[in-house]
């Protein structure tokens, strides 16, 4: 079953509580908050503040994705704050074991993360360790970018790598990811879909712009 993972990143600051519960409503599964430090990413994004005042607004998990240098400072701040799960890059964690093993003793999921650029056989060793992939599938640091067309291979070759090693791990799709895109990238094998601009810069509105992603996605599973 397909799962949609709005991106706070596009939505409406002034009313977050607000715009999270219309994607709700639509169905969505969990929000991707992105974290960006101005050095991973040449841009500066959000905190662990943003995730304490979500937390009693919504039901839905909180799924951080740390576009950072050094994801280990900011996890605890995370997790104090109701943080769910965990998402770090392998291009500033090449060997993260220790990492997916502190997260996990602290009862969080951990996923791990890589840039459309990454040498994707480099995630193989950890597929059975962890409970998400998250392939890139535009540089990270803005919203509203382009879907990359490769990375639909990409996407192809760790859904592979997956069904032999650790079925239950999720297959995460990020960047571009809309009514044009969400089905290719479904075909192909993701199976959670982050979608910021699709969702909350909808005319539609959040809700509808969720509930159609949904229908697309499910609709093209592989
Ligand atoms: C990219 C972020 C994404 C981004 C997705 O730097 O990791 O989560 O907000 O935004 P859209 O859906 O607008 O491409
Ligand atoms: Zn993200």
């Amino acid at each position: 079953m397909p799962a949609i993972a709005p991106s706070i990143l596009a939505a409406d600051f002034s009313k977050l509580g607000e715009v999270v519960k219309l994607a709700e409503a639509g169905g969505a599964d969990r929000v991707h908050v992105d974290v960006m430090d101005g050095h991973f990413v040449p841009n500066l994004s959000m905190g662990s503040i943003v995730c304490k005042g979500l937390r009693p607004v919504t039901a839905m998990p909180l799924e951080v994705h740390l576009m950072v240098e050094e994801p280990a400072r900011f996890l605890d701040g995370f997790i104090k704050a109701g943080a769910d799960s965990f998402i770090f890059h392998l291009e500033v964690e090449p060997d993260p074991t220790e990492m997916i093993q502190h997260i996990r003793s602290q009862g969080k999921k951990v996923g791990l993360a890589f840039n459309p650029d990454f040498n994707i056989a480099k995630v193989e060793p950890y597929i059975a360790d962890i409970d998400l992939v998250l392939c890139m599938t535009v540089f990270p640091g803005f919203g509203g970018q382009a879907y990359i067309p490769e990375s639909t291979a990409r996407i192809r070759q760790v859904r592979k790598w997956i069904r032999e090693l650790n079925p239950k791990c999720e297959l995460e799709v990020d960047g571009g990811i809309d009514a044009k895109t969400i089905g290719v990238a479904s075909a192909a094998g993701a199976d959670v879909f982050v979608a910021g601009t699709a969702i909350f810069g909808s005319k539609d509105g959040p809700t509808a712009a969720t509930k159609h992603l949904l229908d697309l996605a499910t609709k093209a599973a592989a």
